[in-house]
């Protein structure tokens, strides 16, 4: 885009609403976001900035089990959490939405009507996994696996998080439910697929060719790869239970998939924010800017751009800069294992200091690789960099223009090359911050903005106004003017080029030099505060943070670290001990074992699995039913021999297909260190059924 856009639109990703926000949220996406949105509005431009909660998917629906409440009550906790947070930490959406909002599901359900009803989706009838023990279908997060690429065991499947390769849940090895952890069995479901191929070309030449030269290398990399890659039809329906109804007759159990309709969320929230929302949306002079994580570049790169060309008339991303992850103390954030730094948490900790971290993650983005936060770093950053750079140069220039000039701005006298060099250097710095943001290159727009602070220190330590008040003030007082003047004009631009990063900070500035709402355009003068005007002194900008409390919250991760340690090597297979007999497993509790359902069976039938030298398919009669149990001593004993035999059977454990057989349950035996296996039967003859404890 050559010409300047008539307005912008920006969108921050719908974080999930099942679980706090965290730093990594945001470094990854909120900071930046506002920060570019920031200074659009001090440049004056047209611009809406919306984001709002992703209610849906599965993330939802698992944090509901797991804390034991409804997922409704799920999504409106962490809802208001959000807004919260987002507020406190000075993010500025023009709009926080929901997608539990009506306006959502109506716009969502329209879309797929369009789509549907010009013939776009394929219907296709598929065999899916799913969970007998949970009666549910099971779709990318919901079943868990190895990861073919990586063997990392825990890989979702949608994606493995490990090497970040796109998965589909068939690529899985060893899969298992994420809800249950019970091998999953195939069932037919049909669904609705948007034939992501039929866009390839498309795609190719409107990211490949058309924005090869602006969009970032890692969101880039990605395009391609997955393009290069042949891009394959991708299932816009579910069968879930919670989420969007596909808006189609006699579809009960089927939603929209959270991908298709959560972008659509950015659409749902301009709506509600404002009637003129297609001025955003379908004129192609808008400037739509998405900011996410990297985890979310294939879905706004590649899915949610299909859909909008699908559909037509929609404006497509003018960019997408996704930044990579922020790691903390050099370990990879995660929700689930309390590894994080939480909002809310840390202004309990560091009550005001909402600056203080969004300095410390904007020095240290994510933009180009992972980064990693730690304590220290925070630390060191705040005492010299905010401190000992921006606040000691305000609280000088404020503090002597107090005692020498009673508050009041001197004003300014013959100036001399130092003073002119000063004054080109600010002069420059608005466009070069500039230009870095339009780059979404934010730790460097904060360097030169931290730049500008630096040579207001050099300027005040060259010029040492107080040596030329204690050689004389009368005599020195023109030139001692002329230095605050040109310094409080310094301040003046620190304030207002510092709205975008610190907000709060450049607030305060404000208010110290009664600056009113001087805009971006107006910076880089030197002619922003009158002579005359009054300071006031309202304290320090950066109060001391105490060693103590950084203390503490390096404590309080090592605490969490080493705990989960401990749990690791509890857990961990015990080691095999020359002489073949398994070392013992670490205590359990009862209720551990009170889960195990296990139970004598009786032997009505068997015979060998074909093709399987190991196996025997056995028919037992378990008290309760009749079932087809496979078990593995093949080897051990001839079927024959077992008919009419006692077995102790494992009753509840989930079922599995095993050579295409069913096998419901386990027949319990005893390893002998050669590798014989012993069936384990009750000494005596006992009724079918009887519950071993
Ligand atoms: N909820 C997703 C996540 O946290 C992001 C959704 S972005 C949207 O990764 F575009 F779908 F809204
Ligand atoms: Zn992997």
């Amino acid at each position: 885009m050559t010409q300047e856009p008539k307005r912008y639109l920006i969108t921050a990703a719908l974080p999930y609403a099942n679980g706090p926000i965290h730093i990594g949220h945001l470094a990854g996406v909120y900071i930046p976001a506002d920060i570019y949105v920031r200074y659009l509005r001090a440049m004056g431009r047209d611009v809406k900035f919306v984001c709002g909660s992703d209610e849906h998917g599965v993330p939802v629906t698992i944090r509901a089990e797991q804390e034991g409440i409804t997922v409704q009550e799920v999504v409106d906790k962490y809802h208001s959490m959000f807004e919260n947070s987002f507020r406190e930490f000075g993010i500025t959406f023009d709009i926080y939405a929901r997608t539990s909002n009506p306006i959502h599901h109506e716009t969502a359900q329209d879309f797929f009507k369009n789509l549907y009803e010009k013939g776009l989706f394929e219907e296709k009838t598929e065999e899916q996994y799913y969970d007998e023990v949970k009666e549910r279908f099971l779709q990318d997060r919901y079943i868990r696996g190895t990861c073919p690429n990586c063997s990392n065991p825990d890989a979702q499947g949608d994606q493995c998080e490990k090497c970040g390769t796109a998965l589909s849940p068939n690529e899985l090895i060893n899969p298992r439910s994420a809800y249950s952890d019970a091998t999953p069995t195939l069932r037919p479901t049909k669904n609705w697929y948007l034939p992501l191929q039929n866009y390839a070309e498309w795609l190719r030449q409107w990211i490949v060719e058309g924005h090869a030269s602006d969009w970032k290398t890692n969101v880039l990399g990605q395009c391609k790869s997955w393009i290069e890659d042949g891009l394959r039809p991708r299932a816009m329906t579910r069968d879930l239970d919670w989420g969007i109804d596909v808006p189609l007759e006699g579809l009960a159990g089927k939603k929209l998939y959270v991908w298709f309709e959560a972008p659509i969320g950015y659409i749902s929230a301009t709506k509600e924010l404002t009637s003129d929302w297609e001025k955003y949306w379908k004129s192609q002079d808008t400037k739509l800017v998405h900011f996410i994580g990297k985890d979310n570049i294939v879905f706004h790169c590649i899915i949610f751009p299909a859909m909008l060309k699908a559909y037509g008339d929609f404006v497509l991303p003018e960019n997408v800069p996704a930044n990579e992850f922020m790691n903390l103390e050099g370990d990879k954030i995660s929700t689930s294992r309390n590894w994080a730094v939480w909002l809310h948490e840390y202004l309990q900790e560091f009550p005001e200091k909402q600056d203080a971290l969004r300095y410390a993650l904007t020095a240290n983005m994510p933009e180009t690789k992972d980064n990693d936060f730690t304590w220290a770093d925070f630390y060191t950053k705040y005492n010299s960099e905010l401190v000992g750079i921006l606040g000691n140069f305000i609280n000088r220039v404020v503090v002597l223009t107090e005692k020498y000039f009673e508050g009041k701005t001197p004003s300014v006298g013959k100036l001399q090359e130092i003073d002119q060099a000063l004054i080109n250097a600010v002069a420059e710095a608005p466009a070069k911050i500039a230009q870095s943001l339009e780059q979404y290159r934010f730790r460097e727009a904060l360097a030169y903005y931290m730049d500008v602070a630096r040579a207001g220190n050099k300027y005040m330590q060259d010029n040492a106004p107080w040596s030329l008040y204690k050689a004389g003030f009368e005599e020195n007082k023109e030139r001692i003017a002329t230095i605050l003047h040109i310094s409080l004009q310094l301040v003046a631009n620190l304030a207002v080029l510092g709205e975008p990063f610190l907000p709060f900070t450049a607030g305060k500035i404000r208010t110290m030099l009664g600056l009113g709402n001087t805009t971006w355009a107006q910076a880089g003068k030197t002619d922003l505060i009158a002579a005359g005007q009054t300071i006031q002194n309202t304290g320090l900008l950066f109060e001391k943070i105490e060693e103590a409390s950084i203390e503490a919250q390096v404590g309080k991760l090592e605490a969490i670290k080493k705990a989960r340690e401990e749990k690791e090597n509890a857990t961990q297979k015990p080691e095999v001990e020359s002489t073949s007999i398994v070392n013992h497993k670490s205590s359990i509790e009862y209720t551990d074992f009170e889960k195990i359902d296990i139970r004598v069976a009786t032997v009505l039938a068997a015979e060998k699995v074909k093709g399987a030298d190991k196996l025997l398919q056995l028919t037992l009669d378990t008290g309760i039913d009749t079932r087809t149990v496979v078990s593995g001593i093949a080897l051990h004993y001839a079927p024959e021999d077992l008919v009419g035999r006692q077995v102790c059977l494992l009753a509840n454990l989930a079922p599995r297909k095993l050579r295409g057989i069913m096998s419901q349950g386990m027949i319990l035996t005893a390893e002998e260190p050669d590798g014989k296996l012993r069936l384990i039967a009750p000494h005596e003859v006992v009724v079918s059924g009887s519950v071993v404890k």
